[in-house]
């Protein structure tokens, strides 16, 4: 089928691999846009998700260190609710893998139940993969690693091995860049990919105070703006646009009838950004925005509906102590027994 996109000429620089394609048509998408907006996925090019790391160990960037901590010490507990009764052993299906390091608190928690576990880290990047693997490895040399690399938001089936129960984790609050609809259809597809029985453990970022959700993603030191940035600084790489980045201001705001943060870059002033691959130049007006991520925050409430609608039932959540950030376990119901959607409407 012929598309736009067979007359779009790339950088020689860049290979005109699918993944490049999916940028130009991204950022042909957002910048034709009325309201102007970038994917969140577009952030993850090697130095962006450099950036991201820095980030989750950011004094303001409470997420990753309220869940690494509720994962130290509730793992047991999270792993009696998955397992149940049942007596079967357990492997552990991870999408979006990162570096496994809350993940290796849970494998180890596992280990001391059965010998033998499989890990299935599920990533889009390669490299990702590789890096989870081998920190999995390293300080669990028992444990059995099966990556699987897959854009797991469109492909239809992982394949996943069947090996007893499946405890599958969503952890990170990546649930979080999905409005409401598409996280339920990302949930659905997931619980596809299970069997009734099957568990799950979802971590979401909850409401909370603006000043400290918005110091999160507002950091003092700067690094979430550079973050936002690299994405106008990837598409002069990669398509050929002149973005000039300082010409972009990072701004985050709480939306609280939409319960997310939002992260745009406003245009400072009048300009134009003309980009090479696209043949296209872009206007911006002074203040204009790209609206470039969403960021739900969740109560304890929406992340019960959600699970439901998606066709698991919630066993247990696991806080801190401020209940700033939530893990949840859940089951993979059987169809049979599944509310009908209009039930859950009404409810
Ligand atoms: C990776 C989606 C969980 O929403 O907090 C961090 C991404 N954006 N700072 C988040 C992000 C800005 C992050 N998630």
């Amino acid at each position: 089928m012929a598309s736009v996109l067979d007359s779009i000429i790339l950088p020689s620089t860049t290979v005109r691999t699918e993944e490049s394609l999916a940028v130009a048509e991204a950022a042909a998408e957002g910048l034709s846009a009325k309201h102007k907006y970038l994917p969140c996925w577009l952030f993850y090019d090697a130095a962006g998700s450099m950036l991201f790391e820095k980030i989750t160990r950011l004094p303001e960037y409470y997420l990753t260190s309220c869940e690494h901590a509720i994962f130290a010490r509730h793992a047991s507990e999270m792993i009696a609710v998955a397992t149940g009764l049942g007596e079967q052993p357990m492997s552990v299906v991870e999408l979006g893998a990162g570096s496994a390091s809350k993940t290796l608190v849970l494998l180890r928690t596992l280990m001391a139940r059965q010998a033998r576990t499989l890990y299935v880290p599920v990533d889009v990047s390669e490299a990702a993969l590789k890096l989870a693997s081998k920190n999995v490895h390293a300080a669990l040399p028992a444990i059995e690693v099966q990556p699987i690399c897959s854009e797991f938001t469109r492909e239809k089936s992982l394949n996943l091995p069947i090996e007893g129960r499946r405890l599958a984790l969503y952890i990170g609050s990546s649930i979080g860049n999905f409005g409401p609809a598409d996280a339920v259809e990302l949930l659905q597809w997931l619980r596809s990919q299970l069997l009734p029985g099957d568990a799950l453990l979802l971590g979401t970022d909850m409401v909370k105070n603006p000043a400290s959700l918005l110091a999160a993603y507002n950091d003092s030191a700067g690094i979430t703006a550079q973050f936002n940035k690299n994405v106008l600084t990837r598409l002069n790489r990669e398509l050929g646009a002149d973005f000039a980045a300082n010409a972009f201001e990072h701004r985050a705001i709480w939306n609280v009838s939409e319960s997310r943060i939002e992260m745009h870059l406003d245009s400072k002033r009048n300009q134009t950004v003309h980009v090479e691959s696209l043949h296209r130049t872009f206007g911006f007006k002074r203040g204009e925005s790209i609206h470039t991520e969403n960021c739900y925050k969740f109560t304890p409430e929406a992340v019960e509906d959600m699970l439901l609608k998606g066709g698991y039932i919630l066993e247990q959540s696991w806080y801190d102590e401020d209940r700033w950030f939530g893990v949840h376990g859940a089951r993979v119901v059987d169809a049979a027994i599944m509310p009908r959607n209009e039930e859950v409407a009404a409810a």
